[in-house]
């Protein structure tokens, strides 16, 4: 673990009466971002805005979307009307792959604004490493984020080969690396390569979309810190000091993913989840873009 995530996690743990909404990592140009968010994929009109809605009410305050989604709008008007104010909601999107290029990016940028109905974003990411692209989009995710208009930039995908070419062209260090991430498959050389260049690890479909939460070892676990197997992983990746964005349009679940605040795994149960590793992906492999 890193030691800004182990000073995160160490004042969080020895003060229970701390609202767990201020649980947060620091970045590396020294802004805040929520250790855990909600992932909006793959939901949308009233059912997205509804799901928001409850989310923020129950305490998440960093909210994964995406112009791929097709639901930034949903996302802007729920934070419209939470009554909450935008300084205190974390907003991510990302560059989608039919706009990467440098103009195009700079274009895709506004229009993601907005639908999101605000002047600026708190992580703008480009979502997938596009051949012959990558090095334009970056390029224009540096202006915004020199203009003012992205309070931090980062990739998606980007595995250690990906993260090594970057640093020939970049003048910033990305802030984030989102990736496919889960104790099935523990990306632990990626982990520790973000960690030695300040990069955040964020943990996307963390919960394996529910292929693994019968695991007899996984449940196992669970019962001992009667806990359900979504808390377990999503606890788990905190512990590793990598940022989880669980999605759920379900109020129960929401809640059910947001309480993973008021336990800790041993350092024996967190060896046994990181065992858990199969190399299994539920979504592309990044390096098939390479
Ligand atoms: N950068 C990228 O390329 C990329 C790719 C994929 C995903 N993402 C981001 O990561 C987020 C999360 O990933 P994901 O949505 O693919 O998968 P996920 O969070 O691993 O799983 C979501 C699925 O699990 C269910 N679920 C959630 N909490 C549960 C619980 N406590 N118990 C039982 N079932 C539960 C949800 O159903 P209900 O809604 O019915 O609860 C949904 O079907 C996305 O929403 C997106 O923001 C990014």
């Amino acid at each position: 673990m890193n030691q800004r995530n182990e000073l995160n996690l160490i004042s969080l743990l020895n003060n229970e009466s701390m609202n767990v909404s201020q649980a947060k990592a620091t970045l590396n140009n020294g802004i805040e971002m929520p250790l855990l968010g909600l992932g909006v994929y793959d939901m949308h009109g009233k059912e997205a805005e509804q799901a928001i809605l409850h989310a923020l009410e129950t305490g998440y305050r960093l909210i994964d979307t995406a112009s791929m989604y097709h639901n930034e709008t949903e996302v802007g008007n729920a934070i419209r009307h939470s009554g909450l104010q935008r300084k205190d909601i974390f907003i991510t999107t990302k560059v989608n792959n039919a706009d990467q290029g440098y103009d195009v990016t700079l274009k895709a940028f506004e229009t993601s604004l907005s639908k999101l109905q605000t002047d600026f974003v708190d992580l703008y990411l480009v979502h997938w490493p596009i051949k012959g692209k990558r090095k334009e989009t970056w390029k224009a995710l540096e202006k915004i984020y020199k203009g003012g208009s992205a309070r931090a930039i980062g990739v998606a995908n980007y595995l250690i080969p990906f993260l090594e070419e970057l640093k020939t062209y970049s003048d910033i260090i990305p802030a984030v690396n989102q990736v496919e991430f889960s104790p099935y498959l523990f990306l632990k050389d990626l982990l520790d390569y973000c960690r030695k260049n300040t990069i955040q690890l964020q943990a996307y479909t963390p919960l394996v979309r529910g292929k693994k939460f019968n695991d007899a070892r996984l449940v196992q676990i669970a019962e001992k810190y009667k806990k359900t197997p979504a808390q377990i992983i999503l606890r788990w990746d905190i512990q590793l000091g990598v940022c989880p964005i669980p999605k759920s349009t379900n109020p129960k679940r929401l809640k059910e993913n947001f309480d993973v605040f008021d336990f800790e795994l041993s350092q024996h149960d967190m060896g046994l989840i990181s065992d858990f590793n199969e190399n299994l992906r539920v979504v592309d492999d990044p390096m098939d873009y390479f």
